[in-house]
């Protein structure tokens, strides 16, 4: 039995495990955290004394890191002395959608959170909390706790065996508002059964978080409740999205609708925000979690309703390209088309399922040239998202060979994408984008040009006085 926690180690250093730990080393300065990771690279990046080469960018997470880094925080690649010396270890890896095999393209491949549970059982001495903080599809935390009492009956240590307690501890920060999330949550929620484990944990979050923001649940609810809380957020955003196109066809406009609805109390403001589609590396994976699970327990009503926020996302997505395309004279075959945003949303460097990719990419097989700009991505991320869904998109051949394809360049300068472009799209809602110059640079497009604003982040009376054609999400007026 643990009363009092002291060493922390939190498997996975990644968007959760890296943000999270790095504030509980902050709120806690006398427990020891560390952040490990198999990748030595993202070790290294964590570990660069330069703040700007994390390898995650969140705003007010270089100042954490700075006050705490190799005082209580430390990061590194080893896992199994981590381990061994943790009372907690927190499970934070990721769970993709399986990619083959049973369940392939909806189930979350628990492979990494396996081969973790594998590792405590085998490196954990004495007594060791189990959090699951990576998001699981109920009734993982049996697996995991199967693996660990295998460990403790084979233990050679006979008078002292190791012993085990698992919680679900799911994490709910948004990417680009991580640190406010963590330092001011809606809610914390831990699942379990034993209730020593359960006080331990709790008395780490009670040091910022008031009391009745802690929530007990059952070990399942609580895993299912993350499923959930996405599944309810998506659904929204497909609500939303659903509504934008049949504003833009009826000539009502989303934002006055989205403000007359959220200003009911019982459905409330917030995630109504009409836009490109949802991206991130969470909502889609959760929602097709769910679908699989319903499925599995043969609830296929509930399998299609889930779904059906999925297909309405692609949709909507490829909606997008196709009236950009259509706006353009029904081809872009050689026309310059500028995007403005790369992210899943705002404030983030992260891409993943961002709906950029789909759209840059539909562009691109339509022959498209596009500059891109980005203030937080990578020109070697999106390298290496544009390549793989070309190769996916043609069965494994290689983009060097595709000569009816577009290209695409990366802008590092905002200004410098605008020259001779027949288009520009406005992809994800950076601020810098509101306070474009369309004056100066509407001088250097190629006429008639287009502005395709998917975030509803521009002004249009600064870009129709410059005589230049204005598309808006949800904008049928
Ligand atoms: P990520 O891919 O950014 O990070 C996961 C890290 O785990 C990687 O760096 C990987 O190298 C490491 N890893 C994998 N197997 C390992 C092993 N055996 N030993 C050591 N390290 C290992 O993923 P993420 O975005 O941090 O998400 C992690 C989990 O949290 C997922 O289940 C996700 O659904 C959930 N989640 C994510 C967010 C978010 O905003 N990204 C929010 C809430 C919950
Ligand atoms: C989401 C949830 O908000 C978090 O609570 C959860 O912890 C996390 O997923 C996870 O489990 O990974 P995140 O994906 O980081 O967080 O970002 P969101 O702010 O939820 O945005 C998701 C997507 O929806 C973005 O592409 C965003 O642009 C889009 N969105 C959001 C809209 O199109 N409209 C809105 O009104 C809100």
């Amino acid at each position: 039995m643990i009363s009092e926690i002291k060493n922390i180690c939190c498997i996975g250093a990644g968007y959760v495990g890296g943000p999270t730990m790095s504030v509980i080393a902050d709120k806690c300065p006398e427990i020891l955290v560390n952040v490990v990771d198999i990748n030595k690279d993202r070790i290294n990046a964590w570990n660069s004394s330069n703040l700007d080469n994390l390898p995650i960018y969140e705003p007010g997470l270089d100042k954490i890191v700075e006050r705490c880094r190799n005082k209580n925080l430390f990061f590194s690649s080893r896992i199994e002395e981590c381990i061994a010396i943790s009372d907690i270890v927190f499970i934070s890896v990721n769970t993709p959608t399986k990619k083959k095999g049973i369940g392939a393209g909806q189930a979350s491949d628990l492979k990494w959170v396996e081969v973790c549970a594998r590792q405590v059982a085998k490196e954990a001495l004495g007594h060791t909390i189990v959090v699951e903080k990576s998001t699981l599809p109920v009734k993982t935390a049996e697996v995991i706790k199967s693996i660990l009492e295998a460990a403790q009956s084979e233990s050679i240590n006979i008078e002292n065996p190791p012993s085990f307690e698992v919680l679900s501890n799911p994490e709910f920060l948004s990417e680009g508002s991580a640190i406010k999330d963590l330092e001011q949550p809606d809610r914390v929620l831990i699942g379990g059964e034993k209730k020593e484990a359960i006080e331990a944990l709790s008395n780490i979050y009670r040091r910022w978080v008031p009391e009745e923001k802690i929530l007990h649940t059952n070990i399942w609810s609580s895993e299912l409740a993350k499923l959930t809380a996405n599944a309810f957020l998506a659904q929204r955003i497909s609500s939303i999205n659903s509504i934008g196109a049949l504003c833009e066809a009826t000539g009502a406009d989303v934002r006055e609708v989205s403000r007359a609805i959220g200003t009911d109390t019982r459905i409330g403001s917030k995630f109504l925000d009409a836009g490109p589609g949802f991206g991130g590396s969470c909502f889609k994976k959760d929602i097709l979690n769910l679908v699989y699970l319903s499925k599995h327990f043969g609830l296929n009503e509930v399998s299609q309703f889930w779904e059906g926020v999925v297909s309405l996302n692609t949709w909507h997505q490829h909606r997008i390209s196709k009236l950009i395309i259509k706006n353009l004279f029904g081809t872009v075959t050689g026309k310059k088309i500028y995007i403005l945003g790369f992210s899943f949303k705002a404030n983030t460097n992260d891409t993943r399922e961002s709906a950029a990719i789909t759209i840059c990419k539909d562009l691109l097989e339509e022959g498209a040239t596009l500059s891109i700009h980005d203030p937080k991505v990578e020109i070697s991320q999106i390298k290496k998202d544009l390549e793989s869904h070309l190769k996916a998109s043609v069965k494994g051949e290689e983009i060097e060979n595709l000569s009816q394809e577009g290209k695409w360049f990366f802008c590092n300068n905002i200004y410098d994408g605008f020259k001779d472009s027949d288009a520009v799209v406005v992809l994800t809602e950076w601020e810098e984008y509101s306070k474009i110059n369309w004056n100066k640079v509407s001088k250097v497009m190629r006429k008639p040009a287009w502005v395709f604003d998917a975030r509803s982040i521009l002004c249009i009376k600064d870009i129709k006085k410059v005589n230049l054609n204005f598309w808006r999400i949800g904008d049928g007026s």
